[in-house]
């Protein structure tokens, strides 16, 4: 398996501390167990950004990082051994294994941090975090505070300031390092092969979550723990459902089937649509429309390199997009004319796509000072393009309605324009029918 190594955290953890304004401190929880019914539990995902900092994967812990501190800057707070608990749940690092492998310069057991937290916050200025996201938490940090407070007649020292944490940690996320590349690249691999399974097992008569089954084999065979998001598998007019997770209805032939899935490995998101014909063989509408979501994902490829802004990419897609649709005849009149209306929008609703990272749709700004934000070497972002023919649209012909495509690709920004990760599945409508008729 390939994981992000312990020095990057530690590096991290660094390279936060050294944003931080002098005598502050940053507070971050674990993510909870949550709770899917009566006593079964989810299957656990650490919070982005805490994982991000420390590669702990453990809930009930809290992260404590305090720049400059003599008696060790980074102090975790975690559940203790315990051979009952380890006996039924697994292993606990506890406190020698926070330590020992995961870096930590001290660490205490989590039920002693009502007792121990409010001294570490006791006399710094400013306190980080992510304010707002975790009511739970917010309100145990203002008990903690108020902790302070009420020892301010002995001299005690509350802060003063409480900080965003997101603002430092997000935009750092936003740039990949060449670790974590290596395993969005591991990530984009096995989703690509789990593609290309699906692909090769498409029939008519089967149905949607046979192919989610043929996704989630590859993703777990892998080594991912889970997909990074609901997998949406979606045939015939269920492909015009953006957020589509029903996957139970049959695939029948002459339909095209969209699926838009992609696993997680080490935290890591991938995240990738094709869509191809059922029986393997696209119709002439729906090669028409295929071809135009192509062309129009290959001009947003073209608009993907340093200096560039991000809503080019987005701007390349509406212009192929329009102007396709006006050759086929599904919308009329000037091209320029129906972009700046947003005409095209009936068929194409949605972005060109997002950041991509350790969420899905990832941590970042889009616009920086009001202005789209330029493209820099490390971002990783996604690239998908889609026409949606609802069938229920009265103004196009029936041949057209219920046809869905979107395609998408994920991609980082490189020196020289970008690098597509998730190049390892088929695309163009000779490549797909080729792969499928083989398989048959
Ligand atoms: N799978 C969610 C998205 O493509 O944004
Ligand atoms: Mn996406
Ligand atoms: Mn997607």
């Amino acid at each position: 398996m390939i994981y992000i190594p312990k020095a990057e955290y530690t590096r991290r953890r660094k390279a936060l501390m050294a944003q931080m304004e002098p005598n502050s401190i940053a507070i971050l929880p674990a993510a909870a167990v949550a709770i899917r019914n009566r006593d079964v539990e989810h299957v656990y995902r650490q919070d982005s950004d805490f994982q991000y900092l420390s590669g702990f994967p453990e809930p009930e812990a809290v992260i404590v990082l305090m720049p400059g501190r003599q008696h060790g800057e980074y102090v975790l707070f975690c559940r203790e051994r315990n051979v009952e608990r380890e006996l039924w749940d697994g292993l606990r690092a506890g406190t020698e294994g926070a330590i020992r492998d995961f870096g930590a310069d001290d660490a205490f057991p989590i039920t002693d941090i009502d007792d121990i937290l409010p001294g570490l916050i006791e006399g710094r200025d400013r306190v980080y975090s992510a304010m707002g996201s975790n009511a739970e938490f917010d309100r145990h940090l203002m008990e903690w505070i108020n902790v302070i407070r009420s020892k301010a007649h002995l001299g005690a020292q509350p802060p003063n300031e409480f900080v965003a944490l997101d603002h430092l940690l997000h935009d750092m996320r936003l740039y990949k390092s060449a670790a974590e590349l290596k395993v969005m690249r591991e990530a984009a691999r096995i989703s690509c092969a789990a593609h290309v399974k699906a692909m090769q097992a498409s029939r008519a008569g089967l149905h949607e979550f046979s192919l989610e089954a043929e996704l989630d084999y590859e993703f777990r065979k892998g080594g991912a723990k889970m997909p990074a998001y609901g997998s949406i598998v979606a045939a015939g007019r269920n492909s015009c459902i953006l957020h589509y997770q029903q996957n139970d209805a049959l695939l029948k032939d002459g339909d095209l089937v969209l699926i838009d899935a992609g696993c997680e490995i080490d935290c890591y998101a991938s995240d990738i649509t094709r869509t191809w014909p059922v029986n393997g063989k696209f119709s002439p509408e729906q090669k028409a429309i295929y071809e135009i979501v192509l062309a129009s994902q290959e001009a947003a490829f073209a608009e993907i390199a340093p200096d560039k802004h991000w809503n080019q990419a987005h701007e390349a897609t509406v212009q192929v997009i329009t102007a396709g649709l006006v050759k086929l005849g599904l919308l009329q009149g000037d091209v320029d004319e129906l972009i700046a209306s947003e005409a095209y929008k009936a068929f194409y609703m949605h972005r060109a796509g997002h950041w991509l990272g350790m969420d899905v749709h990832d941590v970042g700004e889009y616009k920086v000072g009001g202005e789209w934000r330029v493209l820099e070497v490390g971002m990783a972002l996604t690239v998908e393009p889609g026409i949606y023919i609802s069938p229920d649209n009265q103004n196009v012909a029936k041949k057209w309605r219920g046809i869905g495509v979107r395609i998408e690709d994920d991609v980082v920004v490189t020196k020289q324009g970008c690098e597509i990760l998730t190049g390892g599945v088929p695309k163009t409508v000779a490549d797909i029918e080729a792969l499928m008729a083989a398989a048959r």
